[in-house]
Order: structure tokens, then C-alpha cells, then sequence
């Protein structure tokens, strides 16, 4: 199959991706987090597709994507007063929630279980698709299974060239880390997957909200979200955090560099502050540690290019697990299998 790359969407281009919908197909298109494989709801075999083209495990559920203005009744069993109150804040934006469903939505969509994950997303061209489709779109990350989800077109065509129909270019992800999600359907509200709206963001609308204790460090409970207990993320590479003051990390990243001689290729995920101090074969740059967003914005990015260059062993700089800080910092403990440097 030939892989249409669409770089600047006309009608006629968001016509042909709703023909592909309705036939059963699947589509590639931005939102503001990370990109998305869409399917429309309503169909079986573009559902089915969707597990096949990422290689996706089929007990983890998908998330609904939705327009201002369209039915949620047909998707949700009720959309609760506190759902509500986030969406006014929240929506469109990078924010999941977890609501019952609708006994009538396919059971592909929520792996068999009694609730949704539905979200409003804010990039342009997400919004232009489901409003000149009309279409409720189920999207996981636009990522072969396992793999970095994508912040830009290059990334999905990487993964999805051959796989699917069309691909729809609306450059790089603002946000790149994916949306927060919020269980709202039993108490005490949780946060299922750290993301760009923080747990103090949510507190602010909502009182009490809590991260769920299977996301926090060295826990060993299992995470609620079926997704999150996936080995996900992880560059080829051997991947060590190195924790501590930004000093601490940058003196225990130079040892390992120093012990890793002749291991391979060595990589380095540094900050701006850091970018000069470590001779390895790849070093590559998050953003500077007072740009916390950029940081964000470039972690997948960063996982991937490791892979590009050969990465046998890779060392990288870590964040305080606060703001968007918790975010990096769950997906990275993820890639990194939670091993961090001595
Ligand atoms: O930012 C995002 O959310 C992106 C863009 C494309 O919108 N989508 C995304 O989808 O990250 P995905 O499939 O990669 O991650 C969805 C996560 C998984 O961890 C899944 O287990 C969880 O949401 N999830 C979906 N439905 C759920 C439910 N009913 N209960 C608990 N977790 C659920
Ligand atoms: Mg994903």
C-alpha cells in the first residue's frame, strides 16, 4: 500500500480521508501531544486495522477523539458535572478522560471494558479533520507498538510507510509528550498518565486528585491504565538516568562515559546548560532546564535519533518529578526500564 504524506490538507485531501474512514481504512493526522492513527468509531475493520498497523496489543484500549458540538451520548453513558467542569477548562486540549460508556460503542474500542477514554484535541488540522468529517475518531499514538510516539510526520512515515493509506503533515507536536489522562469514573479521581495539564492543574478545578500509586517511583503495584504496564518507549540502546543535582548528574554521566569506553557507541541526552561538558560519539540536546515545555517537546524525538545514530548505551540527564517534570520523567523511567546510574 502507498502511503500518501499530506503536507497542507484541502477539502478535497479531508474528503477522501472521511472515503477511507467509512471504507474501513485508517488515517495518520497531528494533534497538539503526539500523532494519531485514526479510525472512525463506528467501524469494525478500520478498528482491527488500527491493532495490526501498530502491532498493538488488543487488551489495551483506544482513545475517542471528539469536535465541539458533537454527540458525546452516543459514546459516553453520562458526562458528569466534574467532567464538565474539566472540559470547560481543558478542552480542546491535551487531556483524557475516563468516563462509563455507552453500552452501544464497540467493545474494540475499550478492550472489553466498562469505560472510555475520550478526548478533545486542540492542533488545527485534528479539529479540521473531525469537524469536516463529522466523525468520532478512536486514535492511539500514530507508533509501532513500543516505540517513541511520534511528534512529527517523519517519525509516523517511519513507523507507518507501506501500512497505511494517508498520513496528514501538521509539523512537529507542540506539546510532544502525550495527554494527560484522568479517571473520573470511580472516586477518588486518578490520574492514570502524567501529562502537559498537571496533577496541580487538576487539583485547582477539581479538589482531590491523586497519581495513581502504580506510576510513582520504584512502585510495584500495576498502573490502571492497561497501556501504561507496557515496556514502551525504549531506544535499542541501553538506557541509564542519571539522577541527583544537575552537577551530580553531569559528574556521574562523565564516569560512565569514562567506565563505557569501548562498548560501543555512546550516546548522552544532555541539557543546554550540559551540552559542552561530555565527549561521547552521540550527544544530543533536550532544551535548556528553564524551558521545562521544550524539554518535553523533544524527548521522543531525542529516544529516536539514539536509535538513527546506533546507540549501544545511552546516558541521560533527568528532570524533578514536578509540572511537566512528572511527565518526562514517566515516560524516560519507562524507557529506561527504571535503571539509573550509581
Ligand atoms: O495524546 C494522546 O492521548 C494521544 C493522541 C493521539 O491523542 N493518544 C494516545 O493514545 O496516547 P495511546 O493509545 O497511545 O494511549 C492511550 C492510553 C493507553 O495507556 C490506554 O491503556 C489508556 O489510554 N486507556 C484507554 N482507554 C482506557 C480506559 N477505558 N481505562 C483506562 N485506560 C485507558
Ligand atoms: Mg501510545
Amino acid at each position: 500500500m502507498l502511503t500518501e504524506w499530506i503536507k497542507a490538507p484541502a477539502d478535497a485531501d479531508y474528503a477522501r480521508a472521511k472515503a477511507w474512514l467509512l471504507a474501513g481504512d485508517v488515517v495518520a493526522f497531528p494533534t497538539e501531544t503526539v500523532y494519531g492513527l485514526g479510525a472512525y468509531v463506528g467501524s469494525e475493520a478500520g478498528l482491527a486495522r488500527i491493532f495490526e498497523a501498530k502491532g498493538r496489543p488488543s487488551d489495551n484500549p483506544l482513545i475517542v477523539h471528539v469536535a465541539p458540538g458533537m454527540d458525546l451520548s452516543e459514546i459516553v453513558r453520562e458526562f458528569p458535572p466534574e467532567a464538565q467542569a474539566l472540559a470547560d477548562r481543558f478542552w480542546p486540549g491535551p487531556m483524557t478522560m475516563i468516563l462509563r460508556k455507552n453500552p452501544k460503542l464497540s467493545d474494540t474500542v475499550t478492550a472489553r471494558l466498562d469505560t472510555v477514554a475520550v478526548r478533545m484535541p486542540s492542533h488545527p488540522m485534528a479539529m479540521a479533520l473531525l469537524q469536516k468529517t463529522g466523525l468520532p475518531i478512536a486514535a492511539p499514538s500514530a507508533n509501532t507498538s513500543g516505540r517513541p510516539s511520534p511528534t512529527s510526520a517523519a517519525h509516523v512515515y517511519e513507523d507507518m510507510s507501506g501500512r497505511i493509506p494517508m498520513l496528514l503533515d501538521g509539523g512537529p507536536c507542540a506539546v510532544g509528550l502525550e495527554s494527560t489522562i484522568i479517571d473520573l469514573s470511580e472516586r477518588p479521581f486518578c490520574v492514570l498518565r502524567p501529562g502537559a495539564i498537571t496533577l496541580e492543574a487538576l487539583r485547582e478545578v477539581l479538589g482531590d486528585v491523586y497519581m495513581d500509586p502504580g506510576l510513582t517511583v520504584g512502585a510495584d503495584v500495576t498502573p490502571k491504565a492497561p497501556g501504561m504496564k507496557y515496556r514502551h518507549y525504549a531506544p535499542k540502546g541501553e538506557l541509564w538516568m542519571a539522577t541527583g543535582t544537575p552537577d551530580e548528574q553531569r559528574a556521574k554521566i562523565q564516569k560512565a562515559l569514562a567506565d563505557a569506553c569501548g562498548r560501543g557507541r555512546r550516546g548522552v541526552l544532555t541539557t543546554k546548560e550540559h551540552a559542552t561538558d561530555f565527549t561521547a560519539e552521540v550527544v544530543l540536546c533536550l532544551g535548556s532546564r528553564q524551558a521545562p515545555d521544550e524539554m518535553a517537546a523533544h524527548l521522543f524525538d531525542c529516544l529516536r535519533r539514539f536509535d538513527e545514530m546506533g546507540c549501544d548505551v545511552i546516558f541521560a540527564e533527568t528532570m524533578d518529578w514536578t509540572g511537566i517534570g512528572t511527565a518526562v520523567m514517566n515516560r524516560l523511567k519507562k524507557a529506561a526500564g527504571g535503571q539509573t546510574l550509581s
